[in-house]
C-alpha cells in the first residue's frame, strides 16, 4: 500500500517518456504535506487550498493591516499552542498542555488531577507564576540584510560574524519602544531569514480542565495511537492591564481582548472536508542526509528507549502503589514516556518505509547531478565527504551525551544535587556574603518545588535501575570516575549500598536539605565532596562541559555549513518543487483532508471515534480506562443536544495535516475558518513524519470541539462559558 514518499525521486527512475515525468513532478504539492509560511501562503499556497475547498483568503490568515487568525494563535508556555475562543482572553489548548498547571494546583485534598477543575466564575481562575503565551505581532523576510555583506565563498567563521551583527541590528531595530520581542530565526538551514516580531503575556489562568479520566483517558498506553478517545483540552484566560498591555500577575488586570478568535463550528465533520491547522510546531528533519537518520535510528535512539523504559518501569509501580505517589509522578511520567513512545514508533516507522535506502539513492542521483557540473563541483562537491567524516564521530558523542545525560539527569536526587555546586564555589572563593545568602534563599525555594513531587523510595530504585543500565551500555572509557568507585565500592551489591547512600545523604530529605544548605559554609564543603550523588552530577557535568559539549559544537558548526549548502543544492536540483522549510517553533499553516488511512493489510482505519468507543473501552480497574460514572450516564440517556452527529457523539478525528510537537493545542479549522478541532497527537503508523512524512499514512489527531463543548456544558455543568463563545450552529 505504501507508495514511494518522495515522488520527486521519480524523474531518475527509468520512466517511459518525458511526459510522464513532468505529470508526476507536480504530485508533491497534492499530498498536502508541508508546515507553510503565512506570509507567503498568497505566493505558493492559497490556489490550492481553494481548490481543496478553502474559502477564505491569504489575508485572512495573516495580515497586518486587519484582525486575522495569526491574532488569534498562541504559544503556549514551553512547546504548546493555544487559541482564542472569545473576545474575553479566553483560550483553549489541551490537557496535556495545561497538564503540569494541573498538577501544580493538585494536592490529595484538591486533586484536580483526577476530579477535574472549572473556575464557577473568574475569581476562582488560577494563576500561574511562570507561564506565558506569545503572540506573533508581525513577520519580514530580512534575508537580504542578514546576508549583507558575505558571500558563499568566505570562510565560516567570517560569514557567521557578520550574520550575528545584522541579525543584532534588525533585532534592535524591530524592538525599539514597542515592548515586544524580535528574533531573527534560519529557514532552510540558514538559506534564508526571516525576522519575528512578538509580544508575550505573563497573567494567564487557569479556567477549566476535565478530570483526567477524560482529559487523559487512554494514558500512556493509547498515547501516539489512533483510534483515541481523549478528551485533550483545557481552558486558560490571558489577562493584561487597562491598556490591554502584557502585565505580571495582578488582581486588577483585565481579561485580555484578542484582536481575533475563532467562531467554532457544530456544522460536523466529515471524510474528505477540508481542514487546516495553524500553530507552532517545534522541529522536523525533512531534510538531513541519510547519516543523521541512520545516527538517530540505529545508534542513538534505542539506547535511550532501552533507559527509558527502566524508568517507566520504576515510576509505573510507583504510582500504581500509592495514590500520592501518582500525582507526584505524573507529569514526570508522561514526559519520560511520551517520547520513549514516540522514538520507538519512529523506528518502526522510519525501517518500514526504508526511508535510509531511499536517501542513499537520492544521494546517489544529487552527486551525480553535482558532478556533472564543474562550478556545482566546486560548490557542492564536498558535503557527502564531509557527511561520511563527521557522522561517526557526530554518532558517537552524541551516544555518550544521551546515555550520561538520561541516567545522571533521571536519578533525581543526583539533579537535585548538582544544584549544590554553585553554592560551594562561592563559599570555596569566600564570595560576598550578599551574593551567598541570596542564592541559598534561592535554592529553597526550588527544594519546595522539587521535594514536592520526589519520593525517596521511588528514587533510590531509579538509581539502582538506572545505574545498572549505565554500566551495561557506555563502554567503560565513557564511564565518570565516582561512578567506577561506586561500583567498586558497593562490591556487587548496588541495592544495599543504594539503601546506606539514601539514608545517610542530605539530599533525600526535605529538612536536612534545608538544614544543610542553610548552615552552608567552609566547614560543609568536605562533607559535600564526600557526598556520592554530588560526585556523580559534578562528574558527569564535567565530562558534558569539558569533553562531550565542546566536540559536539564543533561538529555542528561544521554540519552547519555543510547542512547550507547541501540544502541549496537539494533546492537547485529540483527547482520546479515548492519547498517548506522545516519546523523551528514559528507559526506554520498546515492543510489537507480529513481522511482515514490503511494502517495494515486489509485494515482501515476510519476518520472519528464516538463516545461508544469510550464506554467500549471502559474498565473501572484500570486508572486510565475508568469512565466516570456522570459520562456514562449521559451516554446511556443518548441526549448530545446540539453537539451530535447522526445519532452518535464524536470524539476525536484525524486528518493528513503536516504536525509535530509543539502543534499539541493548535486551532484545526474548517473550510470557513471556524474551529472544528483541537490537534493534539499523530497516529502510530505515521509518527516517523517528523523525518518523511507518509501521505498514505501520516495522521494528526484532534479532538472534536463538539466533545469539549459537550463536557464543558453536560458533564461539569461549566455551561456559562459557552455564554462568551461565538458558536456557529
Ligand atoms: N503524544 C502527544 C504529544 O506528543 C500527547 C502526549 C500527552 N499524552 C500522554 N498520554 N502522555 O504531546
Ligand atoms: N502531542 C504533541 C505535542 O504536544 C503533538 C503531537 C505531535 O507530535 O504531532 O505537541
Amino acid at each position: 500500500m505504501i507508495k514511494d514518499y518522495r515522488t520527486h525521486n521519480m524523474r531518475y527512475l527509468n520512466l517511459p517518456g518525458m511526459m510522464l515525468v513532468l505529470s508526476l513532478l507536480t504530485v508533491p504539492a497534492k499530498t498536502d504535506e508541508g508546515m507553510w509560511i503565512p506570509i507567503l501562503i498568497e505566493k505558493y499556497n492559497i490556489s490550492i487550498m481553494r481548490e481543496k475547498g478553502f474559502k477564505l483568503t491569504a489575508e485572512d490568515i495573516y495580515s497586518i493591516n486587519k484582525a486575522s487568525m495569526k491574532d488569534a494563535v498562541v504559544r503556549f508556555g514551553g512547546g504548546c499552542t493555544a487559541e482564542f475562543i472569545s473576545s474575553e482572553g479566553l483560550l483553549i489548548t489541551n490537557h496535556h498542555c495545561g497538564y503540569g498547571t494541573i498538577q501544580a494546583h493538585s494536592s490529595l485534598e484538591h486533586d484536580y488531577l483526577t476530579d477535574g477543575f472549572w473556575a464557577m466564575s473568574a475569581k476562582d481562575e488560577l494563576p500561574n507564576p511562570g507561564l506565558t503565551v506569545t503572540l506573533l505581532k508581525r513577520m519580514e523576510d530580512v534575508t537580504d540584510r542578514v546576508l549583507a555583506g558575505t558571500t558563499d565563498e568566505m570562510a565560516n567563521e567570517k560569514r557567521e560574524g557578520i550574520i550575528l551583527s545584522n541579525i543584532k541590528k534588525i533585532e534592535t531595530e524591530a524592538m525599539k519602544n514597542n515592548g515586544y520581542q524580535a528574533n531573527v530565526r534560519p529557514f532552510f538551514m540558514g538559506n534564508q531569514y526571516f525576522l519575528f516580531v512578538e509580544e508575550t503575556f505573563r497573567d494567564v489562568r487557569l479556567v477549566g480542565a476535565p478530570p483526567s479520566s477524560i482529559g487523559r483517558f487512554g494514558g500512556d498506553t493509547d498515547n501516539w495511537v489512533w483510534p483515541r478517545h481523549t478528551g485533550d483540552f483545557s481552558l486558560f484566560r490571558v489577562y493584561a492591564d487597562r491598556n490591554n498591555n502584557p502585565s505580571d500577575y495582578a488582581p486588577d488586570n483585565v481579561p485580555y481582548k484578542p484582536g481575533f478568535y475563532f467562531p467554532i463550528s457544530l456544522r460536523g465533520l466529515n471524510e474528505g472536508d477540508f481542514t487546516m491547522v495553524i500553530g507552532f510546531p517545534g522541529t522536523t528533519y525533512e531534510y538531513v542526509p541519510s547519516y543523521y537518520i541512520d545516527m538517530i535510528k540505529n545508534q542513538v535512539n534505542p539506547r535511550l528507549i532501552d533507559i527509558r523504559a527502566r524508568k517507566i518501569e520504576v515510576i509505573d509501580e510507583a504510582m500504581e502503589s500509592d495514590p500520592l505517589l501518582r500525582i507526584k509522578y505524573s507529569a514526570k511520567k508522561a514526559g519520560i514516556s511520551n517520547s520513549w513512545k514516540k522514538w520507538t514508533g519512529e523506528i518502526l516507522g522510519l525501517e518500514r518505509m526504508k526511508t535510509i535506502e531511499k536517501k542513499r539513492e537520492f544521494e546517489d542521483q544529487i552527486s551525480e547531478w553535482i558532478k556533472a557540473d564543474s562550478a556545482r563541483n566546486r560548490k557542492y562537491g564536498m558535503i557527502f565527504q564531509a557527511y561520511r567524516d563527521i557522522y561517526p564521530l557526530l554518532s558517537e558523542y552524541m551516544l555518550v551525551n544521551g546515555i550520561t545525560g538520561e541516567v545522571m539527569n533521571g536519578i533525581e536526587t543526583v539533579a537535585l544535587a548538582r544544584n549544590l555546586k554553585g553554592l560551594s564555589d562561592l563559599v570555596e572563593s569566600r564570595g560576598n556574603s550578599g551574593d551567598i545568602e541570596s542564592l541559598k534563599k534561592r535554592l529553597i525555594e526550588y527544594s519546595g518545588s522539587f521535594f514536592r513531587d520526589y519520593d525517596r523510595w521511588t528514587d533510590e530504585k531509579l538509581f539502582v535501575a538506572l545505574l545498572k543500565i549505565y554500566g551495561e551500555i557506555l563502554e567503560e572509557k565513557w564511564q565518570i570516575p565516582e561512578y567506577r568507585k561506586l561500583m567498586k565500592m558497593s562490591k556487587g551489591d548496588l541495592g544495599h549500598f543504594a539503601r546506606k547512600l539514601y539514608d545517610s545523604s542530605v539530599f533525600t530529605e526535605e529538612k536536612e536539605f534545608r538544614k544543610f544548605v542553610e548552615g552552608f559554609g567552609l566547614g560543609s564543603l568536605k562533607k559535600l565532596k564526600k557526598d556520592v550523588f554530588y560526585n556523580l552530577a559534578i562528574d558527569a557535568a564535567e565530562l558534558v562541559a569539558k569533553t562531550i559539549r565542546p566536540e559536539l559544537g564543533r561538529f555542528n558548526a561544521e554540519l552547519q555549513e555543510h547542512n547550507r549548502l547541501y540544502m541549496k543544492a537539494q533546492m537547485e536540483f529540483q527547482d520546479d518543487r515548492i519547498f517548506y522549510p522545516d519546523a523551528n517553533s514559528t507559526l506554520r499553516v498546515a492543510y489537507g483532508k480529513i481522511s482515514g488511512y490503511y494502517a495494515r493489510d486489509a485494515v482501515y482505519l476510519t476518520h472519528r471515534t464516538t463516545l461508544g468507543g469510550i464506554i467500549e473501552k471502559d474498565n473501572p480497574e484500570i486508572y486510565d480506562y475508568a469512565v466516570p460514572g456522570r459520562l456514562k450516564e449521559l451516554y446511556a440517556s443518548g441526549d448530545f443536544g446540539r453537539y451530535g452527529q447522526d445519532g452518535q457523539l464524536n470524539v476525536c478525528f484525524i486528518a493528513n495535516n503536516h504536525t509535530t510537537g509543539g502543534n499539541s493545542g493548535s486551532p484545526v479549522l474548517n473550510a470557513n475558518g471556524h474551529l472544528i478541532g483541537i490537534n493534539f497527537d499523530r497516529g502510530w503508523e505515521g509518527v516517523a513524519s517528523d523525518m518523511a512524512f507518509n501521505p498514505d499514512q501520516s495522521r494528526n489527531i484532534s479532538l472534536d470541539i463538539r466533545y469539549a463543548l459537550f463536557v464543558i456544558d453536560k458533564f461539569a455543568g461549566a455551561g456559562y462559558l459557552l455564554g462568551e463563545m461565538t458558536i456557529v450552529e
